[in-house]
């Protein structure tokens, strides 16, 4: 079982960025933890600051793993055309955010994403990326 995390803009920054939003762990430690705890699935990593290598890696991993779960950050809001590569690719993308989007600015109110993803989970903190993992391995 081969599934990619990949992480947009701003989540280099996790554990120093609004811990207050975001929390105070690295992602690198939590990713650490998930491969711990899931031995036996292939869990890979990505992140970019940049929308076309975001895109680029969601065309190289789409027609390989068995599902990506994404976390596009604010390119979430603005992003045809990641949405554009989601729909390319036949992988299945799962949406996730560290934070509960419907509860903040309205503008965060709306993704590009969701329409073309499986499904979308929010709010759990770093534990969102888990919840997504499970609803991948749940599906196999
Ligand atoms: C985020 C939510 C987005 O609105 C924001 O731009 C991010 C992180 C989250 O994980 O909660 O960068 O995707």
């Amino acid at each position: 079982m081969d599934i990619i995390i990949i992480n947009g803009p701003n989540l280099n920054l996790l554990g120093k960025r609004e811990p207050t939003i975001y929390g105070s762990k690295g992602f690198e430690d939590y990713f650490k933890e998930l491969l711990s705890r899931y031995p036996n699935v292939n869990l890979s990593y990505f992140q970019s600051n940049v929308e076309g290598e975001l895109i680029n890696q969601i065309h190289e991993s789409g027609f390989k793993v068995d599902g990506i779960i994404l976390n596009a950050g604010a390119f979430t809001h603005t992003s045809l055309a990641i949405a554009d590569a989601i729909s390319a690719v036949n992988s299945p993308v799962i949406e996730v955010h560290i934070s509960n989007v419907f509860k903040r600015e309205a503008v965060r109110h709306h993704s590009f994403i969701t329409p073309v993803c499986v499904g979308s989970i929010c709010g759990f903190g770093l534990d969102s990326y888990r919840l997504a993992l499970e609803a991948i391995l749940e599906d196999k």
